[in-house]
C-alpha cells in the first residue's frame, strides 16, 4: 500500500528529471486512457495528477515520489490527442528520449482502453518497447464501463493480437480508476518491482 505521494516536478525536457538516483516505473498509453486518474486511485489523492475529460491533459513529464522511496511518473498520452501535430510530434520525442535515456527506469505501465478491440497504435507501442528493452507490463483501464465478460473478450483479442508481433505477451493488470478495482494488486507488483 502507499502510504505517501508527493509532487516532486514536471519537466518537458527529460534531462531535467530528478537525479536518477531511485527506482522510477512510467504509465503511458493513449490520451484519455486514464494514466492520470489510475495514479490518483493507487495513491489515494484525487487532485494529484490532474486530470481531464479532454485527451492531452498531461502535457509534461511528471514525477511524484511515493513513500520517499521510488518515483512514479505521468507522461502525455499517445495517439488521438487534440493538439496539433507540432505539439504531439514534440510529446512523441519527448517521451521517446525519456524512456531510452532513463537509467534507473524499472518499467513502464502501458494503459488500454478495455471498452475498445485492439488498437494499432498500442500494438507499435509495446512492440516499439520489446525492441528497445523497455520493460512493459498491460494495464487495462477503465473495467467499470462494461461487463466482466467484454472486458476479458477485448483482453483476449488483444492478447492474442501481440502474439503476433512478441515472443510473449507481457503481464496483464485489470483496473478501473473509478471503481478502485485491480489497485491493489497493480500498486504490489509495483512496490515489488522498485525493490528488485
Ligand atoms: P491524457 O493526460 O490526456 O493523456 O489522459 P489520461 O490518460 O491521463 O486520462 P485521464 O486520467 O485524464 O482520464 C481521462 C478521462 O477518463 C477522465 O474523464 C476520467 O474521469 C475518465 N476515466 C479515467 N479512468 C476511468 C475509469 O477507470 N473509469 C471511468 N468510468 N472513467 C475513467
Ligand atoms: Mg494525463
Amino acid at each position: 500500500m502507499i502510504k505517501e505521494a508527493k509532487f516532486v516536478i514536471s519537466n518537458s525536457n527529460p534531462g531535467n528529471c530528478p537525479k536518477p538516483d531511485r527506482a522510477e516505473i512510467a504509465f503511458i498509453g493513449r490520451s484519455n486512457v486514464g494514466k492520470s486518474s489510475l495514479i490518483n486511485a493507487i495513491t489515494e489523492q484525487k487532485g494529484l495528477a490532474k486530470t481531464s475529460q479532454k485527451p492531452g491533459k498531461t502535457q509534461l513529464i511528471n514525477h511524484f515520489l511515493i513513500d520517499e522511496h521510488w518515483y512514479l511518473v505521468d507522461l502525455p498520452g499517445y495517439g488521438f490527442a487534440k493538439v496539433n501535430k507540432k505539439v504531439k510530434d514534440g510529446w512523441e520525442a519527448m517521451i521517446s528520449t525519456y524512456l531510452k535515456k532513463r537509467e534507473n527506469l524499472c518499467g513502464v505501465c502501458v494503459l488500454i482502453d478495455s471498452r475498445l478491440p485492439p488498437q494499432q497504435i498500442d500494438l507499435e507501442f509495446i512492440l516499439w518497447c520489446a525492441t528497445e528493452g523497455v520493460p512493459a507490463v498491460l494495464v487495462f483501464t477503465k473495467a467499470d464501463k462494461q461487463s466482466k465478460s467484454k472486458t476479458s473478450q477485448n483482453i483476449q483479442a488483444f492478447i492474442r493480437k501481440l502474439e503476433n508481433f512478441v515472443e510473449e505477451a507481457p503481464q496483464y493488470f485489470i483496473t478501473s480508476a473509478e471503481k478502485g478495482t485491480g489497485k491493489e494488486e497493480l500498486t504490489e507488483f509495483l512496490e515489488e518491482l522498485v525493490k528488485e
